[in-house]
């Protein structure tokens, strides 16, 4: 079969490595994909949220799969846009309908949904600027730091934690005059959880679900957790402190209620869901959902998953998953990120990437690089770079080999955290 898958960065180069795995696949085509998903498949020079361009491309190309890696165009409704075409409704989209995708795109439908499924999750209540004083008031309840979140998408930047209680209802005032944009018209306020976080991922068919292989990802820029946030700057899977009490834990009280939840307000969801999780005192809470991979979890879980994807993606678009279990390698995976200078503010793009070749045991994912022209060389087209994936019987092994293979690559302003698993140690 051919697939089409959309994005381009490193979660999509680690999916397309490993659909190409698959003898079941055809031709992969990727959009718009990086320099290294045109090593596995072709790379196709449409946006994620051109819906018509990429229906017309499905139609000409004989695709029989869209798999959808970012969150933009599910909660733009790609799904939802195949299935109202009649030419397209018998490709089918993995990923959430428009609905489904709220559990994304919006932080006050996620909590609602969560309250409405007795899933555990952070004390909350969401506020308009026309409820401000209410807001002041509730935030009088809760004990420093003060979580608030921006209901809407804000690439990433719209949760804020702040010490004070003046500077959360500055910061609230300031959300509410459109510092996020229209993504801030709710803020939801929610208590803040001490704990150490971690990412699980379900792949459903809006009945079944199985349970990939967790990961830990380093969101802020500096060692030991410092600096700003960003993407993410490197993965650990599996988790040790994830065992076998704490996942069923996790299964019974946080992934079965979901997608049931989902399944019983008949909201259609099929693809991957992300449970941004964290654990209090050995007690999983959600912190968030995302309707797709993590990203650069996808570098490490990917490298760990025994199955064939296309047989999984197959069997969740039929709605069989039930017929299949999750096969996972036992050693550890760990990835490191390689970022631009300045990353994640402003930095520089164009520099030439060398050294992808000298890598050895180790798995190379490219994230932010293109080809400039048709055979290179290969340059910097992001922030996040090159993901490097090494496996290990133990983490501080994998660890050993990300971190010898990380110099290897060289581009100017190159930058990485040494550190990644520190804190898993
Ligand atoms: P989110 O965009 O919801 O993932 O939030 C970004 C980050 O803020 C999370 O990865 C957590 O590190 C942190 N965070 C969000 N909500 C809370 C909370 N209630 N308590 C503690 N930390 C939080
Ligand atoms: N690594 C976190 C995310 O993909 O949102």
């Amino acid at each position: 079969m051919n697939i089409l898958l959309i994005g381009s960065g490193g979660r999509e180069h680690a999916i397309a490595w490993k659909l190409r795995q698959s003898p079941l696949l055809d031709k992969l085509y990727i959009a718009p994909g990086n320099a290294g998903t045109s090593q596995v498949g072709i790379n196709v020079p449409i946006k994620g949220n051109d819906f018509a361009a990429l229906g017309a491309f499905a139609l000409e190309n004989g695709i029989s799969m869209v798999v959808v890696g970012p969150e933009e165009p599910l909660v733009k409704g790609i799904r939802d846009y195949f299935l109202n075409d009649p030419a397209l409704k018998s490709i089918p989209v993995i990923g959430p309908s428009r609905e489904g995708a709220r559990l994304e795109g919006s932080k006050d439908y996620a909590k609602a949904f969560m309250m409405r499924h007795n899933i555990p999750t952070a004390r909350y209540q969401s506020f308009t600027k026309d409820t401000l004083e209410a807001a002041c008031a509730f935030l009088k309840t809760l004990q420093a730091p003060y979580v608030l979140k921006a209901d809407g998408l804000a690439a990433g930047k719209g949760v804020l934690i702040v010490p004070t209680l003046e500077e959360a209802q500055a910061e609230l005032a300031e959300m509410f005059s459109g510092k996020f944009g229209a993504a801030g018209n709710t803020v939801v306020i929610e208590e803040f959880l001490d704990g150490i976080e971690l990412s699980v991922f379900a792949l459903t068919d809006g009945t079944n679900y199985l349970i990939l292989p967790e990961a830990k990802d380093y969101k802020r820029v500096g060692e030991g957790n410092t600096g700003l946030n960003t993407g993410g700057m490197g993965a650990v899977s599996p988790v040790p402190f994830a065992d076998k009490a704490f996942m069923q834990k996790v299964e019974d009280r946080i992934v079965r209620p979901t997608i049931q939840g989902l399944k019983s307000e008949g909201i259609d969801y099929i693809g991957f869901v992300f449970f941004g999780l964290i654990n209090v005192q050995g007690e999983p809470m959600v912190i968030e959902y995302n309707v797709r991979m993590g990203d650069p979890e996808t570098e490490a879980v990917m490298p760990r998953l025994q199955n064939d994807l296309v047989e999984l993606l197959q069997a969740t678009a039929r709605g069989i998953l039930n017929q299949h279990t999750i096969r996972t390698d036992p050693r550890f995976a760990t990835t490191i990120m390689l970022v631009s200078g300045g990353y994640p503010g402003d930095y520089e793009k164009g520099k030439v990437i060398t050294g992808c070749e000298q890598v050895k045991d180790a798995l190379v994912f490219h994230a932010g690089s293109a080809l400039s022209g048709d055979s290179g060389p290969v340059v910097t087209a992001g922030g996040r770079v090159i993901a490097i994936t090494a496996y290990g019987d133990s983490m501080n092994d994998a660890l050993r080999c990300a971190n010898q293979n990380a110099p290897l690559i060289c581009f100017e302003g190159r930058y990485y955290r040494t550190d990644i698993g520190f804190d898993l140690k």
